[in-house]
């Protein structure tokens, strides 16, 4: 089957720093594809490349089966972007800033003004169309930059970190739209750090750190993979746990006074320790990708 991207052993310098340290994947038609990783891991630079905007250091990259460094004319007009950051014109109204993003796709005006309309009204901006940028919340900006990375209904949409710094409500309406948008049959390929968000909008995704991929795989499977069913979480936690867990072979982390233990975590277990360590203290919970995150990129902090 031919992939939307392909990327082969993707490598990106900043002199002698490596940002992106050989990385592989693909992504198929219709794929939510996540990349995850904590600050610094490489996400944007990774997707920078895939638009186009920073030159490739080493390895190649292929969009809808055309070679990135020589045919990126050729696929250009089929993607969408959703930088980062909000990068809208100050001086123009919400409506005015999708026209002019128009223009440099092969649209006719009547066309432009339709997928104009048609956009505001899917992101629910109809209403604040001759708003300037300045009045909008820091919801409607990122709808905005979501309708315009659209204009040109694009085959593949990229996203790098589409709902950071949004209140619980404007991410959850991002992610219906999305979530509709992936139904249509739209590729996408997301960055984020929140492992809620990937684990509801992607398929598939990988967890970068420092440059390198450390898993590959579905967000249930990985769960089920590195962290098991339920976690038992104890905090503060008695050096006599230590011990007992231990003595009974279990895996488990520290960190300040928690205590988690992956894996082996089930009712039984937990009855056993509430018991012996006091039930207040212990908590048995659904293991959730941020576990998963954790366990693997440690938790110390980040740049
Ligand atoms: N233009 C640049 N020059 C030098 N270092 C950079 C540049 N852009 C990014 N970096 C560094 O590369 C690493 C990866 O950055 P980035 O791809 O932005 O990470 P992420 O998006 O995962 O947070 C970071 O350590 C960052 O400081
Ligand atoms: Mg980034």
């Amino acid at each position: 089957m031919p992939s939307v991207i392909a990327v082969k052993n993707l490598k990106k310098a900043f002199g002698a720093f490596k940002a992106v340290d050989g990385i592989s994947f693909t992504v198929q038609k219709a794929e939510c594809f996540g990349l995850l990783g904590p600050n610094g891991a490489g996400k944007t630079s990774t997707i920078r490349m895939l638009y186009g905007y920073s030159p490739i250091s080493d390895g190649e990259l292929y969009l809808f089966d055309q070679r990135i460094r020589s045919e990126w004319r050729a696929v250009k007009n089929r993607i969408g972007i959703c930088q980062q950051e909000d990068n809208l014109d100050p001086d123009l109204s919400v409506r005015d800033n999708l026209l002019t993003y128009a223009r440099y796709f092969n649209l006719t005006a009547a066309d432009a003004r339709a997928t104009t309309d048609r956009l505001l009204d899917f992101f629910a901006l109809d209403n604040r169309a001759k708003t300037t940028i300045r009045e909008l919340s820091g919801g409607m900006k990122r709808r905005l930059v979501l309708a315009r990375s659209l204009i040109n209904n694009p085959d593949l949409l990229i996203l790098d970190e589409p709902t950071t710094g949004l209140d619980p409500q404007s991410r959850h309406q991002v992610w219906e739209r999305l979530e509709e948008l992936k139904n249509g049959g739209l590729t996408i390929l997301l960055t984020t750090h929140y492992m809620e968000e990937a684990a509801r909008l992607c398929d598939r995704l990988v967890i970068m750190n420092q440059g390198r991929i450390l898993v590959e795989g579905q967000p249930q499977e990985l769960i089920r993979q590195y962290v098991g069913r339920e976690i038992i979480e104890i905090a503060p936690f008695d050096p006599e746990l230590l011990t007992c867990l231990q003595n009974r072979g279990l895996y488990f982390e520290t960190f300040g006074q928690r205590l988690v233990i992956h894996n082996q975590a089930d009712v039984g277990l937990f009855a056993a320790l509430s018991e012996v360590f006091g039930g207040r203290r212990c908590t048995l919970r659904p293991a959730t990708l941020e576990d998963v995150f954790l366990h693997l990129t440690g938790r110390e902090l980040r740049e």
